[in-house]
């Protein structure tokens, strides 16, 4: 390797490894900003956001119920069968939300999503309902997990607040989520009430303690990241005090953290290339720290870093690649792929690489320098993904409290697919907690936690 190449990798190193030093200010800082969350009513761009669920299902629940799921990409409308025993079948309607759907018009886009359920109740799930029910003439309880965030004022009640995922929806913003699916419903002829409205790491953490009923954290780790977890009532007190006094004491809720959106830059380790990432991206300065680590982001900042790499001369012949020169261009599932490529030429590698046209084609070295680069930014995210799973048990006070193992559903893209993820999020839970308390954090994948969470939430809050 050359010397400038050396020399980059020395300098991103020290600002890419997050040593304990390092994590111990950002944990901190997520404390104390979960501290002020709790506090502070959610307006604008809120955390903590209570959840209004207090119930966790053990396992035994059984039924049919409908839930809606919608995320950065995908929307799925499902039957979800509860059949006791932590035992799930789930039937689904898949549709992706095009760009012009996510910018467009609320209304467009509610009817698209009115549409989807009405195919799963009168095709593709048909006959799990009555004929009452596929004629509107018996109301269908709906749990809509919903993955951006929601001022909820009732578990199904919640004001849209900004969504973020390239969603700039009209006329959505400030208005009742309900409101604007029953509205939706309506003009369909569509007998559907949504009971529960849920962000996905409710629904994750939900789902997950329907199988494992001692989980104590659902995380998200895919295009976004975020996580939830249950507090005493009585600490949540952006809640008045009316409303806290109206539940049993020792009731816990879940909080929906919106983890997402914390992190000043007076705690944050913000490098240059976050920093670059964050003014070219159309809503700056909102979700650094999503920003520093989520599935969306991890392919730009590689790119950013590599740019650097090309203009010292130490990779591509110091040539930007045609087509590699503009943002977004390196998207992070090319990561996966180069980060899992074992054939000895490094002919997957390559394959990606021929997307973009070079002066000279790409040699070996340039793909062991990219693929090592791609390696830093995953090893960060990892690092990053863990300490708001580290902030989580303390404030919980778990690593004090219990001699169990401390249970976090994990669901999303990046947690599940990407190479060794696991592997790197354990290693810095180590480097924080040390080895035995390490050991017994228990990752588990959480799937379909937004399809079988809504489900399970419909069913616990149905009046
Ligand atoms: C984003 C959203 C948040 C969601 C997360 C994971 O951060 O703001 O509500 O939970 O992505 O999907």
């Amino acid at each position: 390797m050359s010397a400038a190449a050396d020399a980059l990798f020395k300098d991103i190193e020290s600002q890419f490894l997050l040593t304990r030093d390092q994590l111990a200010p950002i944990i901190k800082g997520f404390i104390e900003e979960f501290k002020h969350g709790l506090k502070t009513p959610s307006k604008g761009l809120a955390t903590m956001i209570p959840s209004f669920v207090t119930k966790l299902p053990n396992g035994n629940e059984t039924g049919t119920f409908l839930s809606m799921d919608l995320g950065g990409t995908n929307l799925r409308v499902s039957a979800v069968q509860l059949q006791g025993d932590g035992r799930v079948d789930v039937l689904e309607v898949k549709r992706a939300a095009t760009t012009e759907l996510k910018t467009g018009k609320g209304s467009v886009f509610f009817d698209w999503i009115a549409d989807t359920v009405e195919e799963l109740i009168t095709k593709k799930a048909r006959h799990l309902f009555s004929e009452e029910e596929v004629s509107a003439k018996k109301t269908l309880n709906l749990g809509v997990c919903w993955s951006f965030p929601v001022d909820q004022t009732a578990v199904d009640r919640g004001t849209v607040l900004r969504m973020g995922k390239g969603f700039t929806l009209e006329d959505v913003e400030g208005h009742d989520l309900a409101d604007l699916m029953h509205a939706a419903f309506e003009r369909k002829g569509l007998n559907v009430k949504l009971n529960a409205i849920l962000n996905d790491t409710v629904g994750t953490l939900v789902a997950h303690a329907y199988s494992n009923p001692r989980t104590r954290i659902g995380l998200i780790f895919a295009t976004g990241i975020n996580a939830a977890y249950p507090e005493p009532v009585e600490s949540i007190t952006k809640l008045s005090k009316e409303k806290r006094d109206s539940y049993p004491a020792g009731t816990e809720m879940l909080l929906n953290t919106e983890i997402d959106i914390f992190g000043g830059d007076w705690y944050l380790p913000l490098t240059k290339y976050d920093k670059i990432l964050d003014d070219n991206h159309n809503q700056p300065k909102f979700q650094l720290y999503e920003k520093m680590l989520s599935g969306a982001y991890m392919g730009e900042l590689t790119r950013l870093i590599a740019l650097d790499f090309i203009k010292a001369g130490a990779l591509f012949g110091g040539h930007i690649p045609e087509g590699f020169g503009e943002a977004w261009s390196f998207p992070t599932a090319n990561m996966s792929m180069f980060e899992r490529d074992t054939t000895v030429n490094r002919e997957k590698s390559m394959e990606i690489l021929s997307n973009y046209q070079f002066v000279n084609s790409p040699t070996l070295e340039d793909i062991a320098i990219l693929t090592r680069i791609c390696r830093l930014v995953a090893t960060r995210s990892a690092a990053l993904a863990s300490v708001a799973i580290a902030a989580m048990i303390e404030q919980q006070n778990l690593h004090n409290k219990t001699n169990n193992d401390i249970i976090v559903g994990v669901n999303g893209s990046t947690y599940e697919f990407y190479p060794f993820m696991e592997e790197r999020m354990h290693r810095a839970l180590r480097e924080w907690f040390g080895v035995e308390l390490s050991d017994r954090i228990r990752l588990e994948i959480a799937r379909e936690g937004g399809s079988v969470g809504g489900a399970l939430i419909a069913m616990l809050c149905r009046d």
